[in-house]
């Protein structure tokens, strides 16, 4: 069964794969604009507490449901809970990620049409103002096609790296980015830290004011952990589901939070430094990577055009992997299912939920322009996709996972696959510990963290 569906050939790719999948957007584009928004360094200290307490335990109940059946979400219900109604749980799960996949492309879109503007060196003329970068994006994503053709073009690419399978594609993709990543943060980072007047933006990293931190901030942080660390959306447990069935998955799962962490946190001293040298205000919203960092790169652009140039550049080719990286994770939990339940061919299936969110992604990129005016909820299009997905079904699909494996599962079973049957050392010893996590905090956390959002 695990060769048919394909393997990642060892721990490290695997990380590469995972980490790939958190990190994302999340990292570059939402973060530094939270963090700028809700208090600095006092919402970093709430998110690094979230993301290690909430969220390794919510990232592990995942992988052990993934790792032990080797199936896709609704298959690895039905298997630990036959006769159930457990899998139509997993079934629900399938259609978030491809929810969260329309609107993420629109946006992976913007990066495409950002980073070929970098090459074409458009970001280093310093008389261009602020207030003319926000107009060029205004009317950038307003009008109709082009967001619609670099929407489908990066739906594109995620779609062809599917068919090429785990091995073929999804592995052979992130083992060369996810590193490739990091390097091109770091270096961003070590020149943005460098600008004159960078001080500024450094201490509002490190100095917390928790004046700011409010019941919403709190709220966002969580919320802000979930997403960055792809919980919830079954992204977790189908890559778990191709891992070997000795592999480590506090090993895997510690590294993935790590390395998740470690880039979000790198991305803020990209980004914070930058927008405090460039004399802005933190918090810019989410705007933020597309407006004010193209003025920042032309304020840079007066002293030194060529390096603006280059950072430019790097700066949206980071995005713009950042971006694939996850969004494949994504499509991969519908393929996984479609042809792990349906028996579809891998192309076939990848085809099919290429078309969904193609349409539902061509309505979120209308709903900034010819759309705009159609509301659900009271939102736009675009909107309500993101908030159903990152307010409820994230979270929702998070209390699923640790429920199930907290209250549903035998602990036996649980502690049977977290410690490959009792030979992995260090798992033995902590296994109480995160099964408590798993049994209690977590899943009381994520009701209230789910009431708040119901009641906001
Ligand atoms: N973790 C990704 C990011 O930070 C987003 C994501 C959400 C990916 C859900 C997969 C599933 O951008």
């Amino acid at each position: 069964m695990v060769k048919e569906r394909g393997n990642f050939n060892s721990r490290f790719t695997a990380i590469m794969a995972m980490a790939g999948s958190a990190i994302g957007l999340g990292n570059i584009w939402r973060f530094p604009y939270m963090v700028g928004q809700n208090g600095g360094a006092a919402f970093i200290l709430v998110y690094l507490f979230s993301a290690i307490f909430l969220c390794i335990p919510i990232f592990l109940a995942e992988s052990i449901i993934g790792k032990r059946t080797h199936l896709s979400t609704f298959g690895a219900m039905d298997k630990l809970a036959p006769g159930t109604r457990w899998k139509w749980m997993g079934f629900l799960t399938v259609f978030t990620p491809l929810i969260i996949l329309s609107y993420y492309s629109v946006v992976g879109g913007w990066s495409i049409e950002y980073f070929l503007k970098s090459l074409t060196l458009s970001f280093s003329d310093p008389a261009v103002g602020m207030e003319e970068h926000s107009a060029v994006f205004g009317r950038f994503i307003s009008s109709a096609w082009t967001p619609l053709v670099f929407h489908t073009v990066f739906l594109l690419i995620n779609a062809v790296v599917i068919v090429f399978g785990v091995r073929g594609g999804i592995e052979r993709f992130t083992k060369l980015t996810t590193p490739v990543l990091f390097v091109l943060i770091v270096l961003i980072m070590l020149y943005s830290v460098n600008l004159p007047g960078a001080k500024a933006g450094i201490d509002y990293l490190i100095h917390p004011d928790f004046s700011k931190l409010t019941g919403s901030a709190l709220l966002s942080a969580m919320g802000q952990a979930f997403f960055s660390l792809s919980l919830g959306v079954g992204c977790i447990l189908t890559y778990a589901s191709y891992l070997k069935s000795d592999e480590d998955l506090l090993a895997t799962g510690f590294f993935t939070a790590i390395f998740d962490l470690l880039f979000a946190i790198i991305a803020g001293f990209a980004i914070m430094p930058a927008v405090f040298a460039a004399g802005i205000e933190p918090g810019a919203g989410p705007g933020l990577i597309f407006e004010t960092l193209p003025f920042i790169f032309s304020t840079m652009g007066a002293d030194a055009p060529w390096l603006c140039d280059v950072v430019s550049i790097l700066f949206f080719l980071t995005i713009l992997f950042a971006a694939l990286t996850s969004s494949i994770s994504m499509l991969e939990v519908g393929v996984a299912y479609l042809v792990d339940q349906r028996k579809m061919s891998r192309t076939r299936a990848t085809i099919l939920l290429f078309a969904g969110c193609w349409a539902l992604g061509v309505l979120c990129s209308l709903s900034f322009g010819p759309l705009k005016d159609v509301h659900v909820f009271g939102m736009t299009i675009f909107d309500a996709c993101d908030h159903l997905t990152s307010d409820f079904l994230m979270t929702f699909g998070s209390l699923l996972f640790v429920f199930f494996v907290g209250w549903k599962m035998k602990k036996a079973d649980v502690r049977d696959e977290f410690t490959n049957g009792g030979s992995l050392r260090l798992n033995r010893k902590v296994f109480n510990v995160v099964y408590f996590f798993i049994r209690y905090v977590a899943p009381a956390a994520i009701i209230v963290i789910f009431i708040s959002n119901l009641l906001m």
